[in-house]
């Protein structure tokens, strides 16, 4: 059969689809339905009390779910959708609790895959998807990513190649009459300001009643990850360094994460350079196979490099330091 015919009886069968979007795959099901939406929360041993993404296929569709648009957060919609962005709306009743965890926002999003699309196209209900990893870890983006992880608990994974942008949507609601970004994502805030003008950005963490789900210990490798502050010269001298946490830990024995440059010592095999020409856009593609790929290897722990703070310099670097908040 028709794999995108297969996808459309499961979730119409209220069971759970992997999909590919061009942020990170989804772990779908019909987002009307609560039992379906249960299973999310089971698979992915995700606490209820972290809302997920509604997606549908386009504007129309949208507002069938939403009680009031903005037009500030239209004319976001209109220059970035399809596309990495999810916007934060007040939700009609029509959109169970459990999806928003009973916040009466509920966050939408037009992705831009060309699978999803036509999966979405074909349904008669919008699909709730987070992210398709377990709590707390890696967002993935491949299929392969998907089926090392949650294989035994979904039915069907839709592949649909490296997911292209490579990190998770940008978040953005209407606060007390101000454009409030409350998770940095795959549109740059300087994209976001040149549409909108001045924004407030909201910083997640778990104690923001807002965005519960935001929580500050995410998208973590096994492995310690630490923002790399060595002292070079010092580290070439010694061929190890000291961690406050960790103790004394020989290069041979790390692996780094860096934007354009290797790090001396380390064995090269225990690198990635995300980006040799220091293309943001690339570097945000790469990251989590990155530190998917490094957790993987027989190391101690994980060296990251900060980027510029700057374009999608700032989601990747959010990520790293949410890497490394364990
Ligand atoms: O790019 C993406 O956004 C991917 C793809 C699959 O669309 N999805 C994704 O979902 O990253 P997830 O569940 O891993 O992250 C969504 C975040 C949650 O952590 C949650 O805090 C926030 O969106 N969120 C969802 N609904 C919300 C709501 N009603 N109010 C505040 N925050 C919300
Ligand atoms: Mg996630």
């Amino acid at each position: 059969m028709d794999t995108l015919l297969q996808a459309k009886q499961l979730l119409e069968q209220g069971e759970l689809v992997a999909i590919p979007t061009e942020t990170v795959y989804g772990l779908a099901a019909n987002a009307l339905n609560s039992e379906a939406v249960a299973k999310i929360f089971q698979a992915k041993n995700r606490p209820n009390f972290d809302p997920l993404i509604v997606h549908t296929f386009e504007v129309g569709q949208v507002e069938k779910f939403v009680l009031d648009f903005p037009p500030i957060l239209q004319k976001l919609a209109e220059k970035f959708w399809a596309g990495p962005l999810t916007l934060l709306l007040p939700k009609q009743a029509l959109i169970p609790d459990l999806v928003t965890a009973g916040l009466d926002r509920v966050a939408v999003r037009i992705p831009r895959h060309p699978i999803t699309l036509a999966l979405l196209k074909m349904l008669d209900f919008p699909l709730a998807a987070p992210s398709a990893n377990p709590f707390g870890y890696i967002s993935p983006t491949t299929a392969d990513h998907v089926r090392q992880q949650l294989g035994n608990k979904v039915k069907l994974i839709l592949d649909g190649g490296a997911s292209q942008v490579g990190i998770e949507s940008t978040i953005v609601g209407f606060e007390n009459e101000q454009v409030t970004v409350y998770r940095l994502g795959g549109i740059s805030l300087e994209q976001i300001v040149q549409v909108v003008g001045k924004v407030h950005v909201k910083p997640h963490s778990s104690s923001n009643p807002n965005a519960p789900g935001m929580l500050e210990n995410h998208y973590a490798p096994r492995k310690p990850l630490i923002i790399n502050e060595l002292n070079l010269n010092q580290f070439i001298q010694q061929g190890y360094w000291e961690f406050e946490k960790w103790g004394k830990i020989n290069a041979e024995d790390m692996a780094a994460i860096s934007f354009s440059q290797t790090m001396p010592l380390i064995p090269l095999a225990q690198q990635i350079v995300l980006s040799p020409t220091r293309q943001y856009a690339e570097a945000a593609q790469n990251l989590f196979a990155a530190m998917r790929s490094l957790d993987a290897m027989n190391i101690k722990i994980i060296l990251a490099e900060l980027l510029p703070e700057e374009d999608l310099g700032r989601a990747i670097n959010d990520r790293l330091r949410r890497a490394a908040a364990k």
